[in-house]
């Protein structure tokens, strides 16, 4: 009923899902979880749903905002998720931010993934990695992180403990709050020298090499759970599809994901629409903008493209070529997005086909002043996530988001997962923050608020007040 397969369409081989895989053996593409779908049962309407969410059915239905949608990830039974209460995430109407990136008062909404149990939207794979890591039989699980995949997996082997977590993460690459998790869940921090794609390499390797379970986006099953941020978005519209989904893009496992979540549910008639995805880079990490929307010598005279599955192969080898000979490496303020090789390329691409996507790049300036106004607005997010909001505006600018259009941002991850970037931003002194600032300059910090030092004297005070 579930099985997985090669999504080269040239290739198309097919696994079973009790075997762990990361890449298709015999021609190295990534892997989809798919189904019979014909052969389960398959809710006729999304309104199906709601029923979860007033009848105490089943706890992990009522508690989860991934297994609520099991039918439309149904890979092993529901009675064998894994689950800590993740995905109980809201959609918020955010006008003061409609009003900031440019489009019409209801039309904006941002999904916070941020308040899942680990403070990102990781945990919607995590639990899905885990159910299929726990059928198999794993007792370690690994990954490598800019921080948050390395926060949700310790965060799910302390509270479940069916699992010991072992995270890699570059040195001197990951945000406090995130490292601060990974330790005090009490997972085995590795901290090598090199970036987030060293660490990647070198766990794929590692986790062949001892039979750890790997829960980086390249396992399919984990996207599987990923899918459900788009289930929640449109169940919070009351079964609405937005015109904009806007993520921000590093290893493109949202991308992945989201796209695949569409073509199931269109495929499933339960949508007629389909959303246009922009999926938005830093442009210290723009691997995707650049291949996607710059010519880069293609005969074909315009960016890369998924084209039915195939898609220009030599064109990425040659960038990662050029990239390595010019010893270029991505660096931006968005430490969790930061990131020169997406492992989830070739199904961003996808998606972008299926939902007639954009790609688009923001500066850390422009990031850093979304994060502010989110932050000033709400319950704010990291750097990383405030780039769809910098997006959103951007596009808007351009033309190509239309004002009236709605549009939903995904928050990606916690604002307390950062708070060196936050305090740098709002505070007086670029030195101290050096390392987290870059290049970034924090006169221009256009939504700064700086705390006021003053004497402990009430007179003093009261001049501030
Ligand atoms: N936003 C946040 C807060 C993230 O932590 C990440 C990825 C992304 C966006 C990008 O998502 O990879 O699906 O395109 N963080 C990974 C990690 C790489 O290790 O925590 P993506």
């Amino acid at each position: 009923m579930a099985y997985q397969i090669c999504i080269n369409p040239d290739c198309s081989h097919q696994y079973e899902i009790g075997q762990v895989l990361h890449s298709c053996p015999v021609c190295g593409e990534l892997l989809d979880v798919d189904y019979e779908w014909d052969s389960l049962p398959v809710p006729d309407s999304l309104c199906h749903f709601d029923r979860y969410r007033s009848e105490s059915v089943n706890s992990v239905r009522r508690s989860s905002g991934v297994w609520r949608f099991h039918e439309l990830l149904p890979f092993l039974p529901l009675e064998r998720s894994v689950s800590i209460g993740e995905g109980r995430t809201i959609l918020q109407d955010a006008r003061y931010i409609a009003s900031f990136v440019g489009v019409d008062a209801g039309r904006l909404f941002l999904q916070y993934e941020g308040l899942n149990p680990s403070g990102s939207f990781k945990d919607n794979g995590m639990s899905a990695a885990l159910t299929h890591g726990a059928f198999v039989g794993a007792k370690k699980a690994a990954c490598a992180s800019t921080g948050n995949t390395s926060a949700s997996l310790a965060i799910y082997a302390a509270t479940t403990r069916l699992i010991e977590a072992v995270v890699f993460v570059g040195s001197g690459k990951i945000a406090y709050g995130k490292l601060s998790q990974a330790l005090d869940y009490g997972a085995k921090t590795i901290q090598i020298q090199g970036d987030f794609d060293d660490a990647l390499i070198r766990v794929r390797q590692i986790a062949k090499d001892h039979n750890i379970y790997l829960v980086n986006s390249v396992n399919p099953f984990r996207l599987e759970g990923q899918k459900t941020i788009m289930f929640r978005v449109i169940e919070e519209l009351d079964w609405n599809v937005p015109d904009w989904i806007v993520v921000p893009g590093g290893n493109l496992g949202n991308a992945a994901s989201f796209g695949k979540a569409f073509i199931e549910l269109h495929k499933l008639n339960l949508i007629k629409k389909i959303p246009r995805i922009a999926i938005i880079n830093a442009s210290g990490s723009n691997t995707l903008h650049q291949l996607y929307n710059k010519n880069n010598d293609n005969k074909n005279e315009r960016g890369l493209r998924w084209n039915g599955g195939h898609y220009d192969k030599d064109l990425i080898k040659n960038f990662y070529d050029k990239m390595t000979s010019e010893s270029r490496k991505a660096h931006t303020i968005a430490s969790a997005i930061e990131i020169n090789r997406p492992a989830n390329l070739s199904k961003a691409l996808r998606t972008l086909e299926f939902c007639n996507g954009v790609v688009s790049e923001v500066t850390d300036q422009e990031i850093m002043d979304a994060k502010a106004r989110v932050g000033a607005c709400g319950f704010g997010c990291e750097p990383a996530s405030a780039a769809s909001v910098a997006g959103t505006k951007k596009l808007v600018e351009e033309g190509v988001i239309n004002k009236e259009e709605l549009v939903v941002c995904i928050l990606t991850g916690h604002q307390l997962k950062d708070p060196n970037a936050t305090v740098a931003y709002h505070g007086n002194d670029q030195n101290q923050f050096n390392n987290t600032l870059g290049k970034f300059n924090i006169t221009s910090a256009k939504f700064a608020n700086k705390p006021i030092s003053v004497p402990n004297d009430p007179d003093e005070i009261a001049k501030f007040l």
